[in-house]
């Protein structure tokens, strides 16, 4: 959360930076502001709201400078005002930043550097960074060295207790920019005769492919020839490793959608074949992973897996945890990240853990893979972002390929982790007792899902249709049973998250010890009902509700038959294997809570309150 960009070069910075904020504007939208620095002294501009708040103040000044910075904002810290927008100046006006994450010990800083006679205007933690910074700037001896700028903030740095991503600009060094990283992440873009500073791979990918990922603990120095890599604790010099982005602008673009949700679910049948592109045996009867690194003697020897997540990456979890058991016969737990590092859960000698997560930052998903990793547990990921930090500190995973998800709600990245959690219950079955012609037919499953899953968006008018008629309710429920309890409950976060209708998921089989009460013509229920052994139980729980008054739209099997006026509504999904029913159930609650949305007239990408990637505890 919190988008970051800074530039140093030979164009125009305001411009580039406002591009580069509103391509990382998902991360935060609480306000956006910039710094330029020209003649020796900074123009700051910000503003509460949207990045296009901030560009048209920006629009009337004649800017030149080819140095700034820039920020989206998620706060923390401090309301959400202009005053508490970024970038921050230090009270000697020496020093502008933008930082994404938290300063925990901040008011010990304030008070110390308040009687040093440094003053603030925010209520902020990051002003008080800024000022120390500024405070050791005074301290270091003037000598006429590039590295002053670079030791006072390194040395600041050293009494921070917290997360930090930030970039800092000086107006005694024009030319420089002075960036570090700790829990937050942060790229360089190594560009020609410019380097860029950013949050997200997307908010340069404009200007380079070429990126230097920075880990923990590491401080950059740029100028817009030159980049310099060290550590903040030993100021040992670092040589960079400079790695290509694969990604293109045009992948991160609307094209002729409504909305980025709207986009990135009709890509479904690309983004999913994209993850399973060159994952199949050559037999075609089981999956195979190149990053795994771990051997399938290894795997044989795991006897329990741990799943960690949070939010839609957690729902993808429940689901594999079923398919894993009942293919693989290996028990699964599933845990929130947030809850995992703190419960300190008893784990068996062959427990292997994975994290699952798009983008890969989340803080909670990262330190539970921190944790299980200092108890000497191996950790793989499932990730889409490559490159990013949960991906580099695991010890083996599973890129999803998915491309980039710029709407704030998960949609392609969440059926592409169903996908990678089905192929890998099929390949540990596989290593297990699931014989070769189930494995063949499994496979045959999988790889008919992207066609599937156009069968299923072709019924877009209808559920949009739907979502017409019941878009003014203010409570629904989602049900459904065994694998698609999961997709229940990430068919209600979905519709909260974007609509600010409340909703709860529930397996259906519960709703008679509790939600029933809330059963009434005004709180209708999507209800899956798909057909298998389970439909005669389903249809009675439909009939349950009918006989409260309920009103129920029915996510069903094309051919299923129901007992005439049991379903309000009804959206069929074509028969298909169990394993990829999840991910052709999931597409209909994602239509339909997009055309609520839409309807009521959300800002359906960023939705209130909300960030897609969450870097703060
Ligand atoms: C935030 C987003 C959710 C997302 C969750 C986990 O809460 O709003 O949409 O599911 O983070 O994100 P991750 O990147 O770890 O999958």
């Amino acid at each position: 959360m919190c988008g970051i960009v800074g530039y140093v070069g030979k164009q125009k910075a305001s411009s580039i930076i406002l591009e580069g904020l509103k391509r990382v504007e998902y991360r935060g939208y609480d306000s956006a502001g910039l710094a330029v620095l020209e003649k020796g002294a900074f123009t700051v501009l910000k503003k509460t709201g949207r990045v296009d708040n901030l560009v048209k103040l920006v629009a009337p000044r004649k800017f030149h400078a080819t140095t700034g910075i820039g920020h989206t904002r998620w706060a923390t810290h401090g309301g959400v005002t202009d005053a508490n927008a970024h970038p921050h100046l230090s009270s000697d006006g020496k020093f502008a930043i933008i930082h994404n994450g938290v300063i925990e010990n901040y008011v010990g800083m304030k008070q110390f550097l308040a009687g040093k006679g440094y003053t603030f205007q925010s209520e902020t933690d990051t002003e008080a960074l800024v000022n120390l910074i500024a405070y050791h700037f005074a301290k270091e001896p003037a000598n006429g060295d590039r590295s002053r700028f670079l030791e006072s903030v390194r040395k600041a740095l050293l009494h921070v207790e917290g997360t930090y991503g930030i970039a800092v600009l000086c107006t005694e060094c024009p030319d420089e920019i002075v960036g570090a990283r700790k829990g937050s992440p942060l790229i360089l873009g190594v560009g020609d005769g410019e380097n860029i500073l950013a949050s997200d791979v997307s908010a340069l990918v404009s200007r380079t492919q070429n990126v230097v990922y920075l880990k923990d603990g590491e401080v950059v120095h740029l100028t817009e020839k030159s980049f310099s890599l060290s550590t903040i604790q030993e100021q040992e010099e670092i040589t960079p490793k400079i790695d290509r982005v694969s990604w293109k602008v045009e992948d991160a673009e609307l094209g002729t959608f409504a909305h980025f949700m709207e986009k990135e679910i009709f890509e479904q049948p690309a983004a999913l074949e994209n993850t399973m592109r060159g994952r199949f045996s050559a037999d075609a009867s089981t999956a195979i992973f190149g990053g795994l690194n771990l051997t399938a003697g290894d795997l044989r020897q795991i006897d329990r897996l741990v799943f960690c997540a949070c939010g839609t990456a957690w729902h993808a979890c429940l689901v594999a945890e079923q398919l894993i058991e009942r293919y693989a016969r290996i028990p699964v737990e599933v845990e929130y990240a947030s809850e995992f590092r703190y419960r300190n859960a008893p784990l068996d000698k062959n427990t292997l853990v994975f994290v699952v997560t798009q983008s890969g930052e989340t803080l909670d998903t990262l330190e539970a893979l921190r944790e299980a990793k200092r108890k000497g547990y191996t950790v793989l990921a499932i990730v889409n972002v490559v490159g990013s930090t949960i991906a580099r500190e695991s010890d083996g995973g599973i890129y999803q390929h998915a491309g980039p998800e710029i709407g704030v709600a998960s949609t392609k990245a969440f059926t592409s982790q169903l996908v990678v959690g089905a192929m890998l219950a099929l390949y540990l079955g596989r290593l297990r007792d699931m014989s070769y012609s189930d494995g063949v037919e499994y496979v045959k499953a999988l790889k008919q899902v992207p066609e599937l899953i156009k069968a299923v968006l072709t019924q877009a008018p209808h559920i949009k249709a739907i979502a017409k008629r019941f878009s003014h309710h203010r409570d629904f429920l989602f049900l459904g049973r065994q694998s698609m309890f999961p997709i229940a409950l990430e068919g209600a976060l979905k519709l909260k998250e974007i609509s600010y209708i409340h909703a709860e998921g529930y397996p259906a089989a519960e709703m008679k010890h509790g939600p029933i009460a809330l059963i009434s013509p005004d709180c209708p229920t999507v209800f899956f009902a798909p057909a298998g052994e389970m439909f005669p139980k389903l249809v009675s729980s439909i009939q349950e509700i009918k006989a409260r008054k309920g009103q129920a739209i029915v996510i069903t099997t094309t051919g299923a038959e129901f007992p005439p006026g049991l379903a309000d509504e009804r959206i069929d999904l074509p028969p298909c294997h169990e394993a990829i029913l999840p991910i052709l159930a999931t597409i209909p609650v994602q239509l339909l809570s997009y055309y609520i949305a839409a309807e009521l007239g959300r800002d359906v990408d960023k939705p209130r309150n909300l960030a897609k990637s969450v870097t703060v505890e």
